[in-house]
């Protein structure tokens, strides 16, 4: 079955109660229920990770490499300042797919560069909690896709 790491960094451990104006009312544990149904829509398993440390991001990535077929991650604020976590991303060689809660573009401008996004097959951003579902079901589909076929 195919496995999908999940990663959610820093400070998202407090969903639900961090500024909800910007991330909403929901939890992380009620995120990952929802992440987990689709999961098993998708007849594929998920892992879920949640760290407030760069380094632990990375040794997640890289552990991920021969075990699971993608990542789905949401780097929080390492998003636009982590090469390290970017350059696990190329060496995991594995498809990743960024999420942000919150419409990035439309806060403050250093939120508007990501390092992670180049290197992702695609990224989606804005639409809340739901935002992972989407993403989830895009990796599901591009990893069971025909090689060269778009
Ligand atoms: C975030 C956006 C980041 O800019 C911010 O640092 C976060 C959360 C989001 O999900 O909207 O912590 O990744």
């Amino acid at each position: 079955m195919l496995v999908v790491l999940v990663i959610h960094g820093p400070n998202l451990n407090l969903l639900g109660e961090r500024e909800p104006e910007w991330y909403g009312r929901m939890s992380l544990d009620e995120v990952n229920k929802l992440i987990e149904e689709k999961a098993r829509e998708l007849s594929c398993r998920v892992e879920i990770k949640q760290s407030n440390h760069e380094g632990e991001i990375v040794d997640s990535i890289q552990e991920a490499r021969g075990r699971a077929g993608g990542i789905l991650i949401n780097p929080a604020a390492f998003t636009h300042t982590s090469i390290a976590i970017r350059d696990a991303l190329v060496a995991s060689g594995l498809p990743a797919v960024e999420i942000h809660l919150s419409n990035v573009f439309g806060r403050d401008e250093f939120r508007h560069v990501s390092l992670t996004a180049p290197v992702c097959i695609g990224s989606l951003c804005g639409f809340g909690p739901h935002g992972y579902l989407l993403g989830l079901e895009a990796l599901v589909h591009i990893i069971g896709r025909e090689p060269g076929v778009t």
